[in-house]
């Protein structure tokens, strides 16, 4: 019987470090959500004591991102062990990512120290972090041009104080496959406690041997694979997701399987692309423009009479038959569902019935209506449907010299109550009309606003962070209408308070 591959996906950690693929905290929230629909196992998030920015979209990420375990990376130093901690506070399933360089470079240059202290802080980190949290993965720095006897004195020290993952990155890319495999094979043979912990690949494309060397390292023994949309990561990338899952599909002989939905795959890599401002090149493995194009006549004759001569899996594997299919306000109901039903994503008339009303409005004031839309009005829809507050009506007046003002009136529990107020913007004004019928002690401690793709015409995403009574509240909605938007979200979060 195979085992099962757990992947850990680090797009938002390793793969945010390329200079220009930056993403701000509504980015990231989304690139979250894509993760989870894939079905990771494992979401490095951050690295929180980096910046403000990354600890706070840790956080965010973690109170939305509720199936996979959320990991956030710290040096083997007690501040950003203590920083990793408090970013994971709301996380349901958490890990600290934390260790230390193990290779004669790092230990000569860059500590300027011995083996011995190295093992002793390599020990100290995974114990500080245990203080913390259950699951506690450990990282050798540039284990792939680690000394083995070394690295298995390391592995061994480590499992022994509460490890549960240990990885053994090739952090510059060294490694050639069969290299890379003996050194975890040595692993499984030296280490006498291995078997108390999962090993973990970590590997990059410096010589383009990053999924050769994945795969060597689970045909080996590893049993977590680390790895990043579109192959995204420090200088030339971290193993490609895509390629690593679907090699392990196409190869039933390989002793392990993944439980990545891989029809999300290529959604995926297009939204990472996008956010991050990455272009896929045209021949890039799995998801690249011309990974399915098939263009000599002899290739097109074969495929022809039969695909599985030039294919090695179907293009609907990845997701890939309906990407390009266009929805616009002349789409029918039927076309919604079959979109959805591509996404991977079946849902019964009546809900069908609710969200094509919404996707009609969205489709008559935007051109096109993306992936992205689909799953924010379905999403906003399945949340406001079973909310007991419902926005009824909203009416602004702002402008130039005009103090704003909100006139709104909410259902809650099927009676009407109006309110107006004053604001220093129309949000404001809309929230203190919002707090004049309920809750008028709510605190709004987090507001952020995002436009999902680029025009004018895009819908804006909100996400508000509510407190109440010492306690945290959050809310989501999105509409073409920013201040429609925000006033859906912070109901949204009003509602969780009842
Ligand atoms: O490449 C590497 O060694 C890393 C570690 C921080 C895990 O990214
Ligand atoms: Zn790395």
């Amino acid at each position: 019987m195979s085992d099962q591959l757990y992947i850990l996906d680090t797009t938002l950690r390793d793969g945010e470090q390329v200079p220009g693929c930056q993403l701000n905290t509504v980015e990231k929230i989304e690139v979250a959500r894509m993760l989870e629909r894939l079905h990771v196992d494992v979401i490095e998030a951050g690295f929180p004591v980096s910046s403000p920015g990354d600890f706070r979209s840790i956080v965010e990420i973690s109170k939305v991102v509720r199936e996979p375990v959320i990991c956030a990376l710290a040096r083997a130093v007690e501040q950003d062990i203590d920083v990793a901690a408090e970013s994971l506070q709301h996380a349901s399933r958490k890990r600290i990512h934390t260790g230390i360089g193990t290779s004669f470079y790092h230990i000569a240059y860059k500590f300027h120290t011995t083996e011995e202290e190295i093992l002793e802080r390599a020990v100290a980190c995974v114990k500080y972090a245990r203080r913390h949290v259950e699951d506690v993965e450990f990282y050798a720095e540039d284990a792939g041009r680690t000394d083995n006897e070394f690295l298995a004195r390391v592995v061994e020290a480590v499992i022994k104080v509460g490890a549960s993952v240990v990885n053994i990155p090739d952090t510059t890319g060294f490694c050639l496959p069969d290299q890379y495999g003996a050194k975890i094979r040595y692993l499984m043979e030296h280490v006498p406690n291995i078997h108390r912990a999962v090993i973990s690949t970590h590997c990059h494309n410096d010589l383009g041997m990053a999924t050769a060397n994945s795969i060597q390292g689970v045909m080996n023994g590893a049993r977590q694979v680390e790895v990043a949309l579109n192959g995204l990561g420090e200088r030339a990338g971290n193993a490609a997701l895509e390629e690593v899952v679907m090699a392990v599909q196409c190869h039933s002989d390989l002793p392990v399987f993944t439980t990545v939905r891989t029809r999300h795959i290529m959604r995926a890599s297009r939204l990472a692309s996008t956010l991050m401002q990455m272009p896929v090149q045209p021949n890039k493995a799995v998801v690249g423009r011309n990974a399915f194009a098939h263009s000599s006549g002899i290739h097109q004759d074969g495929i022809i009479k039969n695909r599985e001569s030039y294919e090695i899996f179907r293009p609907e594997d990845i997701g890939l038959h309906d990407v390009s299919m266009v929805l616009t306000a002349r789409s029918g109901r039927a076309a919604l569902k079959h979109h959805y039903a591509g996404m991977g994503l079946n849902i019964d008339k009546e809900l069908l019935d609710e969200v094509y009303e919404r996707f009609l409005v969205l489709a008559d004031k935007k051109k096109e209506v993306t992936d992205e839309d689909l799953y924010v009005l379905l999403g906003v829809e399945q949340s406001a449907k079973h909310r007991r507050i419902q926005l009824d009506y909203l009416q602004l007046n702002c402008g130039k010299s005009v103090v704003p003002e909100a006139v709104i009136a909410l259902i809650i529990d099927g009676e009407k109550h109006t309110a107006t107020a004053y604001g220093s913007g129309p949000v404001d004004a809309a929230f203190n009309a919002v707090k004049q019928i309920i809750h008028p002690k709510v605190v709004l401690e987090e507001f952020l606003i995002q436009a999902i793709t680029r025009g004018s015409d895009d819908m804006g995403k909100v996400h508000v962070q509510i407190a109440y009574k010492g306690r945290h509240y959050y809310g989501f909605s999105a509409d073409t209408d920013v201040v429609t938007a925000s006033t859906e979200a912070f109901i949204d979060a009003i509602s969780k308070i009842i």
